[in-house]
Parts: structure tokens; C-alpha cells; sequence
């Protein structure tokens, strides 16, 4: 995917838009969003995602798919398809969010929807192959200027633009040991692009442990009684985190490639589970 602006610009401009202009989009418009969703790119763990654009011809409250009246306005959304055998949502995180900061880029709105959806709605407006899931999808179109009040009140009560701090997500060597913004040189911007990642409820659920080097990726799961639908989220959560950091780090020519190689902390902390490591070249 190539950005014609600087990521840390359009990661910055990127947040969850629930207030729509229900509008046409006219034909370039949509040739232009459907280029970029051809997407031909793998995520890391070597899967691709295949991406829909839906006109429903409606607005989302005649569609009733399902958002609560959290969402306004929207007509059109990139509907997400990965088939269930193959299935990795940490590519799927991966994936999508380059997308959603393309549309970004173009001044669209978007927010990633993850469970607040019909999934039966969406499954017929696109057509599924055997297996297939939508594990998200995100409405996309021209950002209304006054936002509806549920809007504040959503974005107010998950604290939407709150993140965490560095001493919570990174950390050097041991996992007891934060990460200053001077030791992390010369990775602090696409640290710091990460933690601006959107997350499932806002919950942030990455860590990064930097050994020389070697930056470990982590998640921080949920508890064994979570639905099953949370638990993947935090793995879209985690994709979507690596998105940001690739892409900034590689604009910044700090080249690299994911690896699988888990560096064995002693200590690690029971609920954080090892994901990828990011290698420079
Ligand atoms: C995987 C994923 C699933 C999400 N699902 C929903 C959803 O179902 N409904 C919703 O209103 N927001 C959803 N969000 C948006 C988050 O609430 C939002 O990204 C987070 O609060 C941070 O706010 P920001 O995107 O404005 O920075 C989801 C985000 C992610 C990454």
C-alpha cells in the first residue's frame, strides 16, 4: 500500500467516525476506494484478506445492521472476508487498518466494527464462499462536521482518545524494566505511532519489549471466561498495532521483517502471550 503522505500524519488524523453525510459517493470516488482495496499484500503470518466495497443503497438505520444508532449516515462500508480455515486475525488487524488509513488518507471516515454488527446483514450483501467470515468491517464516507451527541457520549465513555502511557506498553530487556523514549532510539516515532493504534474498546492490548536491537511484540489476553468474539478482537487489536509500527518504521528507513523467535523472558507475565518479533534488516 503507498501513502502519499507521511503516516504519522494520517495515523494522527485517524480516529473512529460514527457521524456520516449520506451521500452518494460519484463513480471516481469509488473507483479510487476500490483500487486501494485490492489490496495483493500478506500480513505477516502470510495470509491475505479480501475487501468488499458495499454500496447498501441505505442508510444504516433503514439497513438495521446492527450498530444501536451508534453509527449515522453511513451507506457504504469495506467489508472484510477471510476464510475460516485459514483464519488469522493479527493479519486481518494487519491488513484492514492499511486500508483504513488509506481512506483516511483521502479524507474518508472510518471506524472498525468488530462485533457491533449484523454478520447475517453483511453475508448477504457480499458473496461468500464456503468458510468465509467477516470478522470486521468499518463504514466508509464524508465526516459529518457536528457530531451527533451519542457520538461524544461513546467516544467520552471509552475515553476514545486516552492511551496508555509508554512505562505501560514498553518495556527493555525484562518486563519490569520500562522503556524511556531516549533508550528506544532510533524507534521512538513507530512506538509511539503504535500506541496511537486504535484498539476494541480501547483496551490497548499490546506490549513491546525491546532486547538490543529485537523488538518482541506481546498481547495481553483476556481471561479464559471472555466471549470468543473479544478474544479475537484483541488479535485484530494486535495486528493493528504492528500496521502502525511497520509502516513508520519503514518510512523512517528502518527496514525490517517480522519474525517468529520468542526470546524467553523470565519473567513474563502469565496473561501476555508472544506474538512476532520485529528484526531490522
Ligand atoms: C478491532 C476493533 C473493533 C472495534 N469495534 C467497535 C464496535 O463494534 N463499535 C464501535 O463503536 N467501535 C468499535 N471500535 C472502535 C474503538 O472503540 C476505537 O478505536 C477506540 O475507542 C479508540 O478510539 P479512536 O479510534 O477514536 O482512536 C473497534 C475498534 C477495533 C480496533
Amino acid at each position: 500500500m503507498d501513502f502519499k503522505k507521511p503516516i504519522e500524519e494520517i495515523i494522527r488524523k485517524r480516529y473512529s467516525c460514527r457521524t456520516y453525510i449520506n451521500e452518494k459517493l460519484d463513480e471516481n470516488s469509488i473507483g479510487k476506494i476500490n483500487d486501494f482495496l485490492q489490496l495483493t499484500e500478506k500480513g505477516p503470518f502470510n495470509n491475505r484478506v479480501k475487501f468488499i466495497l458495499v454500496d447498501t443503497g441505505k442508510t444504516e438505520e433503514k439497513l438495521k445492521i446492527g450498530t444501536y444508532g451508534m453509527i449515522s449516515g453511513a451507506r457504504y462500508f469495506i467489508v472484510g472476508i477471510m476464510n475460516k480455515k485459514s483464519i488469522n486475525f493479527t493479519d486481518f488487524g494487519y491488513l484492514m487498518e492499511k486500508i483504513i488509513l488509506k481512506a483516511t488518507e483521502l479524507d474518508y471516515g472510518t471506524v472498525w466494527l468488530g462485533s457491533a454488527f449484523n454478520t447475517k446483514t453483511f453475508s448477504n450483501l457480499v458473496d461468500l464462499e464456503d468458510n468465509d467470515i467477516i470478522p470486521a468491517i468499518s463504514p466508509i464516507g464524508k465526516i459529518a462536521r457536528n457530531k451527533r451527541n451519542v457520538d461524544k457520549i461513546i467516544s467520552w465513555w471509552i475515553k476514545a482518545r486516552k492511551r496508555k502511557k509508554w512505562v505501560d506498553l514498553f518495556f527493555i530487556d525484562q518486563f519490569t524494566k520500562p522503556l524511556t523514549v531516549e533508550k528506544s532510539a532510533p524507534f521512538a516515532l513507530p512506538l509511539e505511532m503504535l500506541r496511537l493504534a486504535p484498539s476494541a474498546r480501547n483496551d490497548q492490548p499490546w506490549r513491546v519489549v525491546k532486547i538490543n536491537d529485537l523488538l518482541h511484540f506481546y498481547l495481553k489476553t483476556q481471561s479464559k471466561y471472555s466471549l470468543e468474539i473479544y478474544k479475537s478482537m484483541r488479535f485484530i487489536d494486535i495486528g493493528i498495532a504492528m500496521s502502525h509500527f511497520e509502516l513508520t518504521a519503514k518510512e523512517k528507513q528502518l527496514d525490517g521483517k517480522w519474525v517468529v523467535k520468542n526470546p524467553q523472558i523470565v519473567p513474563q507475565p502469565k496473561n501476555y502471550k508472544y506474538i512476532a518479533t520485529w528484526i531490522t534488516k
